[in-house]
């Protein structure tokens, strides 16, 4: 049931006069509704928080705006039909809509305004007319200046030194970011004083912090491998006004340190304890000599047709700007006249934007397909038909995700507007179903995987997951992850080999690495000896990576770097890992529920347990060198509750890997044959230990049934005895 036809129905049962029984029916049914309806509104505020924690705090957004926006709206609706159920610690409680908790609010001195907005010449006209009826006599002259695509900051100076960073909220009060606002380079925490523009006692700097796009561009490539490593599905920032938000606003300082922000200074709002500047050109002039940069495109015109031009101008070279700009701002010059005219509303009526339509054009929807990633996200992506767009040529847009799809209601065939704001992916903005011409072929997500066709889970919601994690395209993804430069470390075993590898049917997992042979790999196309015994060598010296890339190179689902050592040296072992609880795990610094659970998910597999007894089989590092061995837990270990003894020399193996790999599969390597001994291995010249078995009547056996046992559960050494 809609909203709306809950509030008609209310509405109803109020009017009709009803009896008794009937009210208490109807009571009774509008409590039911309301429990529905608070259900509903606590449901839209968790995704809500998780989203903005994700978008905010993580820096990856798991929603497009327009999908995070229609919650928004949801839950407002809710919340004005049923005041009741508003709680203080709802999104929609906080100053205007903005999101985060983790900053405390400020109140800025003086209130931060914004501006008004043209879009033609006849509106600047008139917005000049107005200010000239207002001042009759008055001759106009302007600074004009490109209006930056970031967020507006307010710092704080007092006799000199940077107090405060407060974002701009809604005007009146802001968030204090200074920690964040501090390791921005082009921010100067000391203003430079000099003859001629001496430093007041308590000033506040009005400017832009925004990101230049080849930074964007290189933060969200980064943001792209350090998800792909870490397991997670890719959620990249959509443009650099976002990019430099989200870098902004984060809770940790060393992440915004990390973050390439840049600051153009281009307003005074407070000033005490020296003159004001008596004109916008001035106010550019001291904020040059206090240090901050100020654009190099701004202009003193005299006319508007100047100003007017100016406005052209920026339009035309918008995208030979190494930012985003989407408009120009007109600012009348002088200070006495900015004065006389005035702020209506939180726009000063002394200064308007002059916004560019946005670069938009159509082409046409070729196709969407789907890209199955590592953990097996399933992501829908646009193939356009390519077109020319501010300067680029566009053949790809991201759909997010499934949903969005269904939200645009986009058909294979389809016209498409698609816009760019000097993103690097453009983004689809509609359909035009208008020029449909009944071609179009509607687009179902997929159920199953395009590549395996094993059943799609939706997990949370809107991503969707193969569910397979035998998928060739995950294992593919995997055994890429597995050997890349932070895990394994594995050089020449690029992803074309590990293609053929895995088309070979020689790599089904990443443990098969260490089993493979120089006869295998010469009969792969493309494989010389010299190269085969590179390879070889580069997966042997692999086994000395230490336990936290192993952990890591494993590709757990949000088992990142990072965390991966966190989790290493916290458990030490594997071994230890995988017998925590999730809260053990959670409990270690820098470690959330997330990983802990994700983590804890990984190790109850059977599987899972299975490639680890194999690793350590392998001899790869499963534990720091203080750690205790790593085996399978004992219950389920093939060796488990068994107990072995080798003796004389073994053909295939040397003592060391024989007795590695029977404790990988749960046994005991006994000191001494007893009666309560499980297995005697013997190799060649066994001697006494060999009698005393026969003695004993302990089960005896060659090393080729150890070799048996040992292959059965994929637990025999890659690399084998030396001869
Ligand atoms: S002046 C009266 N100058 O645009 C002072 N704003 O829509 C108002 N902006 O919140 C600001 N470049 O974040 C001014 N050269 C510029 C600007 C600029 C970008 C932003 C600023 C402001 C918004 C108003």
């Amino acid at each position: 049931m809609s909203h709306a036809d809950k509030e008609s129905q209310m509405n109803a049962d109020g009017q009709n006069g009803v009896g008794a029984t009937q009210t208490t029916t109807a009571t009774t049914a509008v409590a039911a509704d309301m429990a529905e309806v608070n259900t509903r509104i606590e449901e839209l505020r968790q995704q809500i928080r998780e989203a903005e924690h994700a978008y905010f705090v993580l820096d990856n957004p798991l929603l497009s705006d327009a999908q995070f926006d229609a919650l928004v709206r949801e839950l407002r609706s809710l919340e004005e039909a049923y005041p009741e159920l508003i709680t203080p610690d709802s999104p929609t409680q906080r100053v205007s809509g903005e999101a985060s908790s983790i900053f405390s609010k400020f109140r800025h001195p003086t209130p931060m305004l914004s501006l008004a907005n043209v879009r033609t010449p006849d509106e600047l006209r008139a917005w000049q007319q107005r200010a000239q009826r207002q001042l009759p006599h008055a001759t106009f002259d302007y600074v004009c200046e490109p209006k930056i695509d970031g967020l507006s900051m307010n710092l704080i100076y007092e006799h000199g030194r940077l107090i405060y960073g407060i974002t701009r909220g809604d005007g009146a009060i802001g968030e204090d970011v200074t920690p964040n606002v501090r390791t921005i380079k082009d921010i100067p925490h000391q203003l430079h004083a000099s003859e001629q523009y001496p430093v007041p006692d308590r000033i506040e700097i009005r400017g832009e912090i925004y990101m230049l796009r080849e930074n964007f561009e290189a933060l969200n490539a980064r943001l792209e491998e350090e998800a792909t490593k870490a397991g997670t599905t890719p959620r990249l920032f959509a443009n650099a006004r976002n990019s430099a938000a989200g870098s902004l606003r984060q809770k940790d300082p060393q992440v915004t340190a990390s973050r390439p922000l840049s600051f153009l200074a281009y307003q005074i709002g407070l000033i005490e304890g020296a003159a004001e500047p008596e004109s916008q050109e001035d106010v550019l002039r001291h904020l040059q000599a206090w240090g901050f940069p100020v654009s190099p495109l701004a202009r003193h015109v005299q006319t508007l047709e100047e100003a007017q031009a100016y406005c052209d101008e920026r339009q035309a070279q918008r995208f030979d700007v190494p930012y985003d700009i989407d408009g120009a701002v007109i600012k009348i010059n002088a200070r006495w006249q900015q004065q006389e005219l005035g702020v209506v509303a939180r726009d000063p009526r002394w200064a308007i934007a002059y916004k560019f339509a946005p670069v938009e054009t159509n082409t046409k929807l070729l196709d969407i397909v789907i890209t199955v990633g590592r953990t097996g996200a399933l992501i829908p992506n646009a193939r356009l038909q390519p077109v020319q767009l501010g300067g680029i040529t566009v053949s790809n847009a991201t759909l997010f995700n499934f949903d969005e799809v269904a939200r645009k209601d986009l058909r294979i065939g389809d016209t498409v507007v698609v816009q760019r704001h000097g993103d690097v992916i453009p983004g689809i903005v509609k359909a035009i179903p208008e020029l449909r011409d009944g071609t179009e072929q509607p687009w179902t997500p997929p159920t199953e995987c395009p590549v395996c066709h094993a059943p799609v889970l939706r997990e949370d919601g809107v991503v969707a997951y193969c569910t397979n994690a035998q998928c060739p395209a995950q294992r593919l993804e995997r055994v890429r992850h597995f050997v890349s430069k932070g895990a394994m470390d594995i050089r020449g075993l690029g992803s074309e080999i590990v293609a053929r590898l895995i088309d070979a049917g020689l790599v089904h997992d990443v443990a098969d690495i260490y089993s493979l042979t120089e006869e295998q790999l010469l009969a792969l196309p493309g494989f010389q000896k010299k190269s085969a015994s590179n390879l070889l060598t580069s997966i042997a010296n692999s086994k000395r990576r230490p336990f936290p890339a192993v952990l890591f190179a494993l590709g757990i689902r949000y088992v990142g770097e990072k965390a991966a050592e966190i989790i290493a040296e916290g458990f030490r072992s594997m071994e230890a890992v995988l017998a925590a609880t999730p809260d053990q795990i959670a409990a270690l610094q820098g470690i959330g529920p997330t990983v802990a659970e994700s983590l804890h998910q990984w190790g109850e597999q059977q599987t899972n347990r299975d490639l680890i007894a194999r690793l350590v089989a392998a001899g790869l590092q499963l534990s720091l060198p203080d750690g205790p061995a790593t085996t399978v837990s004992p219950e389920n270990a093939p060796f488990a509750g068994q107990t072995f003894l080798l003796t004389g020399s073994l053909a295939e193996l040397t003592r060391g890997q024989a007795e590695q790999a029977i404790v990988a599969l749960g046994g005991k390597i006994a000191p001494s044959v007893t009666k309560s001994l499980s297995h005697l291995i013997v190799g060649e010249a066994a001697g006494s230990k060999l009698e005393k078995a026969e003695k004993l009547n302990v089960p005896i056996h060659d090393e080729a049934w150890l070799v048996e046992r040992l292959r059965e559960h994929n637990a025999m050494p890659a690399e084998r005895k030396r001869l």
